[in-house]
């Protein structure tokens, strides 16, 4: 793997690789000395052209424990807020010797689009409406974390369907993993054309959130007999109750944790250049 700009760069092997290295990396989590050699020598660089805690901070901490460079540059504070174009910000970066970029940007194509100017690994941190990979594979590791197999197993994701990029790589990671996932939006926030789009990629869509959470085995968002997941940043009253995203069965601050394990694992995979995969149980 060269880069991971789509889910749609993993198939089921592919995905379950980086979970499966994402186990071990989690070990780190709960050691004093949270470091492995891996990537010693390596630099990375996030580049966020959009607000981030999660996401940013995770990869700067995964980049760390694997002993890469890390260096981080947002737009506001970089030359682009000086009227430098997105191409020369990135061939500029890339100049000085990077290995891997980390990029979230507002625009739909960005890190693919980058991807075509620089030689370095690109991991798509989020762009636009349209991905968000990394935030998929984390919400399926704490899926499978909690609930075991994801086949078969039932998943319901509600809310703003139409903006939402985690929706995007979610069904691709979702699917490959070959779980049941009903889509829940009223219609105002059911993205045009859902149906053609459930019928090629084989999820189901409802209105009715009450008519599917008696069988959904996890619900990203809201509701509390079931595990609730949410990829964050969190609108409290808005987009979910506090007392759903404070309650025992929630796993949204277990979603962060592994977001640093499966960093680990996404930044391994594309720079350790096919080293053997670190003892971090030792
Ligand atoms: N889930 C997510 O991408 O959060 P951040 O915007 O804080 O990175």
């Amino acid at each position: 793997m060269r880069h991971l700009l789509s889910m749609r760069d993993l198939d089921r092997d592919g995905v379950l690789s980086i979970l499966d290295t994402a186990a071990s990396m989690h070990d780190v989590q709960r050691r004093e000395v949270k470091k492995l050699p891996t990537l010693r020598g390596r630099t990375v660089v996030n580049l966020f052209f959009e607000d981030s805690t999660r996401t940013r901070s995770s990869f700067e901490i995964a980049g760390k424990w694997l002993s890469a460079d890390v260096i981080n540059i947002s737009g506001k504070g970089s030359s682009t807020s000086k009227g430098e174009s997105l191409r020369d910000t990135v061939l500029t970066v890339a100049a000085m010797g990077v290995d891997g970029l980390v990029i979230r940007h507002h625009a739909s194509g960005a890190a693919r689009q980058v991807s075509q100017w620089v030689d370095a690994s690109i991991v798509n941190a989020g762009d636009g409406m349209h991905e968000h990979p990394t935030q998929a594979l984390l919400d399926a590791y704490t899926m499978r974390r909690a609930l075991g197999d994801l086949a078969g197993r039932h998943v319901a994701i509600v809310g703003d369907l139409t903006h939402s990029r985690v929706l995007r790589s979610n069904l691709i990671c979702l699917s490959r993993l070959g779980a049941r996932v009903t889509v829940v939006a009223p219609p105002t926030l059911m993205p045009s054309g859902i149906g053609t789009w459930a019928a090629a990629e084989g999820f189901e869509t409802s209105y009715d959130l009450d008519a599917v959470l008696p069988t959904a085995d996890a619900v990203m968002m809201l509701q509390v007999h079931t595990v609730i997941c949410h990829p964050g940043p969190m609108n409290r009253g808005l987009e979910i109750a506090a007392d759903a995203a404070d309650a025992a069965r929630s796993l949204i601050l277990d979603q962060v944790s592994a977001g640093v394990a499966v960093r680990m694992s996404v930044l391994y995979h594309l720079l350790a250049g096919g080293s053997a995969e670190p003892a971090a149980r030792s």
